[in-house]
Order: structure tokens, then sequence, then C-alpha cells
């Protein structure tokens, strides 16, 4: 078994260690560290409001989808590549897209180098081809799709409601009290988007110690989270991500009990690392996904571990992101826990695909842990307007727009690809 002594000494994984030194150490302030951390995933909901506006209708249009599933690009490796630039820019504004959350609006608080849009994701065996919201409108008539995770998907199912925002505003349909399940409704192309919110996948439960919020969690690895599980049967299509709530101390169950842990420090009980619970997380949540007798379910994406560039400090010690260019390929570290986690989702995967292959469900993979590795200029860093975290800077999530808009652009390639199969 592997333990956590992985964790890379690299810049950008700085951030574990502190959590990591953080979490062990929890007599310092665990209220403090929870509060970060919640404020950190939570503030994008907190800021969050859609402004809907009229619908430009289009006609629909007469598309092929042939060069998605035929030659070339079905054949290459997506996720094999470099960034390249290219002067056409993003494909949206703050102004063309109204739902861009505020602390995604990194040119409202400020930011003021735009040449971290001006870079292209080039395979190195084909063309990725760029997001085309009328031909993907198009392909998901009629279709239900779902993003199942943390703050991390909804930045890039906020992304693509973006691009998507060219052709139809969607109707804002469903919000519950804490805005974590949403739903957005294009009744052009009847077409349903879904974000359902998990820290786990599977069922967790948080310590409360003296009636107040530990930032201990027991994860109960035969139970999935119901949060999503629920509405997992009437989605046909789903992009299923986790990552960085399993950076603090955790505590894994199955059926016999406490099987291992992460960061616990506790006597008796293996630490075996994020990855491991990780992977029991991930494994949990795709046989779920392969077992659903009621689900119709037909593609199921993974998309993989996306990385944060906290340099020069942590996240709360003055760790920050404010590059303007892309990391090159030697600056980034294929030996760290980044691409070990990826590694292992990677694994999951596969596994999935070979069960899902005997029951007529697919399953993809969203691999831009690699490119966006070389990212370090596309996060918010200062420029998130956040009131009472000033002075933090956000290195998780992701500018809008900016380099996760290429997360749509695989997506849409993936999604055809593998829907060729089963549609
Ligand atoms: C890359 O990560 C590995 C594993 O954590 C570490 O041993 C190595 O020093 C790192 N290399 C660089 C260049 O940061
Ligand atoms: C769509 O395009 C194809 C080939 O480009 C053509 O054969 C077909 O007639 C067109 N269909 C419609 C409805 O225009
Ligand atoms: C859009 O960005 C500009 C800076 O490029 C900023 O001045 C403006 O306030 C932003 N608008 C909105 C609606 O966020
Ligand atoms: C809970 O509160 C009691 C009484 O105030 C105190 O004695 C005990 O140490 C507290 N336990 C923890 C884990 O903080
Ligand atoms: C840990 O295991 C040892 C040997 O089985 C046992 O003697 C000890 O009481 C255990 N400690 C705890 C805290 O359970
Ligand atoms: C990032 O911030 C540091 C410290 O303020 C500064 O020295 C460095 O030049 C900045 N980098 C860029 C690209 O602005």
């Amino acid at each position: 078994m592997k333990s956590s002594s992985s964790s890379s000494s690299s810049s950008s994984s700085s951030y574990y260690y502190i959590l990591r030194e953080r979490c062990l150490n929890r007599g310092s302030s665990p209220f403090f560290m929870s509060f970060l951390l919640v404020t950190v995933i939570f503030v994008p909901f907190i800021f969050y409001s859609i402004n809907p506006l009229n619908p430009i209708s289009k006609p629909p249009p007469n598309i092929s989808f042939s060069g998605y599933t035929d030659g070339i690009l079905k054949n290459c490796d997506l996720f094999k590549g470099h960034w390249v630039p290219d002067l056409h820019g993003s494909r949206y504004t703050n102004s063309s897209c109204t739902t861009i959350p505020d602390s995604k609006n990194c040119f409202r608080h400020g930011r003021s180098d735009t040449g971290f849009l001006n870079w292209r994701w080039k395979p190195e065996k084909c063309v990725l081809p760029r997001f085309d919201p009328n031909k993907f409108l198009e392909f998901v008539k009629g279709k239900k799709l779902g993003f199942i995770g943390d703050s991390v998907a909804r930045n890039h199912m906020e992304s693509l409601l973006c691009l998507l925002s060219k052709v139809e505003t969607p109707k804002d349909e469903y919000k519950d009290s804490e805005d974590r399940k949403r739903i957005w409704y294009f009744p052009n192309h009847d077409f349903t988007l879904i974000i359902l919110w998990t820290k786990f996948l599977v069922h967790g439960e948080e310590r409360m110690i003296n009636g107040s919020s530990s930032g201990i969690f027991d994860l109960f690895l035969d139970k999935i989270d119901e949060a999503w599980s629920k509405d997992l049967p009437v989605l046909d299509y789903v992009i299923i991500s986790d990552a960085h709530w399993f950076f603090r101390p955790i505590y894994l169950h199955d059926s016999t009990g406490v099987v291992g842990c992460v960061y616990c420090n506790t006597p008796n009980v293996t630490d075996y690392g994020v990855g491991f619970a990780l992977k029991l997380a991930l494994r949990s949540a795709l046989n779920h996904v392969n077992n659903c007798k009621m689900c119709k379910t037909r593609v199921t994406l993974v998309r993989t571990f996306s990385p944060a560039h906290f340099e020069d400090g942590a996240w709360n010690t003055g760790g920050r992101c404010n590059r303007t260019v892309p990391l090159s390929e030697s600056e980034i570290n294929s030996s760290g826990l980044e691409w070990e986690l990826r590694s292992l989702q990677m694994g999951e995967i596969e596994k999935a695909r070979t069960e899902g292959g005997k029951l007529g469900k697919r399953f993809g993979v969203l691999d831009v842990t690699k490119a966006m590795m070389m990212r370090a200029d596309g996060h918010p860093g200062e420029f998130w307007g956040n009131k009472w975290m000033k002075g933090y800077n956000d290195c998780v999530h992701w500018c809008m727009p900016g380099p996760i808009d290429v997360w749509n652009d695989f997506f849409m390639a993936i999604l055809i690809r593998e829907a060729s199969f089963v549609s």
C-alpha cells in the first residue's frame, strides 16, 4: 500500500503539504482550517447568479458529426499535446456571458493581462475542434446531462453554460436552498443540464466535536452519496469528478468497519494516503453506474485531477499564482502527487470500461491533468473579489473565460466519440 509520503515537494504541491500539516496538527486551529476550506469551496455558490436574457434562436443547422467519429480525430490521443499561441482569443466575454460567477470573473476584479486567453491546445497527432455550441446542442437534443462533483465540477459546467449562451440562454429551472443542485433547461433544444454537488461521491459525514464541525470526515465506501445517486436514473450523460475534499482527515469505512484513513494520525489505523481514498471512492461511484439497472446513463465521463498552482507559499501562507504565460513542459512535474492521482483515476476508468462494455455502458475520460498542470496562469489568484478572504489567492479554480474552456472542447469531442457506440 502506498503511503501519503509520496506528496511532491514541488511548489505546486505545497497546498497539500500545508493542508496536511494543518490536519495533523489539529490542535492548532481546526476551525480556521475548515473555515477557509469551506469558504474556498462555497463562495462560488454564494455569489452565483444567473440573469436570464432572451434566447437568440437560430434555425437548427444541418449538422454532421462524422468528423468526430471517423478518421483522424477518433484515433487521436487528444490529451497528449501542448499549448500553442492562438490569437483568436476567448469565445465569450463577461458581457456576452451573463452567468459567469463573480468569483471567476477575473477581469471584473482587476486582472489586466489578457495573454492567457491566447493559447490553444494542440494534440500531437490531430487538431482539437473548438467547441461548437450549435452542433453540441443539436447533439444533446432531448437529453439530460449531469455534472457530478465539487466546485471545480461547477467551474466546468459554468464554462459550458457560457459557451452555450452564444446560441441559447437557458431557463433557470431549479435551485435548492444551498444552491448545490441546480437545473437549467434549454427549451429550443429540449436539453437539460444538471449540477449535482457532492464532496466525496460516496456518503460522507463530518464529525461534530462538542457541537461544532471538526473538519474530520467519515467516508462510507459502500454507500453512494444520494445527492447524486437519486438523480442518476434520469441522466443520459454524466461527467464525474472529485478530488479536493480528500485532502483532509478522513476515516474510511466499508461494511466491516474502519479500514484505513487519510491524515488521521490515530494508533492502529493505517494512513493509506489521499490517492487510496480517492481511488476507492471513484471505484464505488463507477460500480454504482454500472450496477444501476434503472439508469439510462449511456455515457459516463470522468474528468481527471485539476491541479492547483500555489507558488512561494501555501494557500494560507501567501501562496500565489500570478503568472501570465503557461508553464513549459519542462517546468511541470510528472512524478508528483497530482500525476499519481490522475493515474489512479485512469486505472479506475479502465476497470469500469471493461465492466461496462458487457452491459452496454460507455466510459470515457476527460484527461485534463497534464494540460492544466501547464496553466499556472489560468487561476483567479488575487482577482476573485472575495471580501472575507482578502489576501488569500484562489489558485484552485479557473478564470472565465480562460483555459478551463478547453475542457469543453475535450468534452464535446469525447462525448460524441463515446456516444457513437451506444446510440
Ligand atoms: C517531482 O515530484 C517528485 C515526487 O514528489 C519529487 O521527488 C521531485 O523532486 C519533484 N521534481 C521537481 C522538479 O520538483
Ligand atoms: C444535410 O446535408 C447533407 C450533406 O451535406 C445533404 O445530403 C442533406 O440533404 C442535408 N439535409 C437537409 C435536411 O438539408
Ligand atoms: C467585465 O470586465 C471589465 C474589464 O475587462 C470590467 O471593467 C467590467 O466590470 C466587467 N463587467 C462585468 C459585467 O463583469
Ligand atoms: C468538549 O467539551 C468538554 C466540556 O467543555 C471538554 O471537557 C472537552 O475537552 C471537549 N472535548 C473536545 C474534544 O474538545
Ligand atoms: C493497537 O493494537 C495493539 C496490538 O493489537 C493493542 O495492544 C493496542 O491496545 C491498540 N491500540 C489502540 C489505541 O487501539
Ligand atoms: C508575481 O508576484 C511577485 C511578488 O509580488 C513578483 O515578484 C512577480 O514579478 C510577479 N510575477 C508576475 C508575472 O507578475
